[in-house]
This record gives C-alpha cells, sequence and structure tokens, in this order.
C-alpha cells in the first residue's frame, strides 16, 4: 500500500508499486483532469505537482510519491474561487481543444510560484516541456504575465 496527500486529503492506494501515478489518479481517485497524452514524459499533458513541483504524472511510478503531497489541476482554485492562473486562462481565452491546458496551467503555477515576475525566457523555459498542438502558446505566454501582475498588484 502506497499512502501520499491528494489534494491535500491522505489517501492510499492498493496499486503496484510500478503503476503510473496517472493512472492511479485518473482510474483510482477518479480525478480526470490530468491527461494522457504521450505516455513517456515527453509533451505534459500529465502534469501535477508533487511537493510542489511540476512533475510527469505518466512516467512517475506510484512508490515515488509516497509521504508526498500531490495536487492535480483539481486541487488548484475552486469554481467558487479560481486561482489567479485560473482567471488569466479565462481573460486571455487561452484554450483551444484544451486536452494539454490542465498540464500548461500546472506547470504555470508552479513556475510562478518559483518566480513570481518571469521574462519571456523564463516563461519558454519553464513551459517548454508541455506540447500545445493547436498553438495556443502566444497566449499562453500573455496568461502567465496576466496573472503574474494580478498576484503581484494582491500582494500590494
Ligand atoms: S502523457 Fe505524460 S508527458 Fe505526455
Ligand atoms: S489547446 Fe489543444 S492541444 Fe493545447
Amino acid at each position: 500500500m502506497t499512502q501520499f496527500f491528494l489534494n491535500g486529503t491522505p489517501v492510499s492506494s492498493d496499486a503496484p508499486a510500478d503503476t503510473p501515478l496517472l493512472w492511479v489518479v485518473r482510474d483510482e481517485f477518479k480525478l480526470k483532469g490530468a491527461k494522457f497524452g504521450c505516455g513517456k514524459g515527453l509533451c505534459g499533458a500529465c502534469t501535477v505537482h508533487i511537493d510542489g513541483a511540476a512533475q510527469r504524472s505518466c512516467v512517475m511510478p506510484l512508490a515515488a510519491v509516497a509521504g508526498k503531497r500531490v495536487t492535480t489541476i483539481e486541487g488548484v482554485g475552486s469554481a467558487e474561487q479560481l486561482h489567479p492562473v485560473q482567471q488569466a486562462w479565462l481573460d486571455e481565452s487561452v484554450p483551444q481543444c484544451g486536452y494539454c491546458q490542465p498540464g500548461q496551467i500546472m506547470s504555470a503555477c508552479a513556475l510562478l510560484a518559483k518566480n513570481p515576475d518571469p521574462d519571456d525566457a523564463a516563461i519558454d523555459a519553464a513551459m517548454q516541456g508541455n506540447i500545445c498542438r493547436c498553438g495556443t502558446y502566444p497566449r499562453i505566454r500573455a496568461a502567465i504575465k496576466r496573472a503574474a501582475s494580478s498576484v503581484s498588484k494582491s500582494d500590494d
């Protein structure tokens, strides 16, 4: 049995230790926000936070998160109170098909937690592992800047 925290709640899973975390989150805990894209750690669709860092859950064995804090897109904000990054995503109308977007938002949140005022190079470096076949990259960059400014304003 593997015990960890999922969106702040202590949980346990009896899945085999080498089961990818993405399978556990989606199939066992029915959180469908993180997506399966490549299954090889190359596209970012499955991005979650593990102890606050953006990680690819498709290549993360369950055993590796024992005792750790796993956050999925379902644990970021709420319908009543969106996270500033989610609000910026809406304001900039970022998504097209939407498939990659939970992963994009998780990477963006992790970036802003570490660097509240990223420049273009920092955004590109943090987001380069998140692929969008709809080509929403310019709006993603704009949304990250909007979220950064709204966070810094709310800190004033
Ligand atoms: S599905 Fe995990 S990186 Fe592509
Ligand atoms: S919005 Fe369609 S893949 Fe990114």
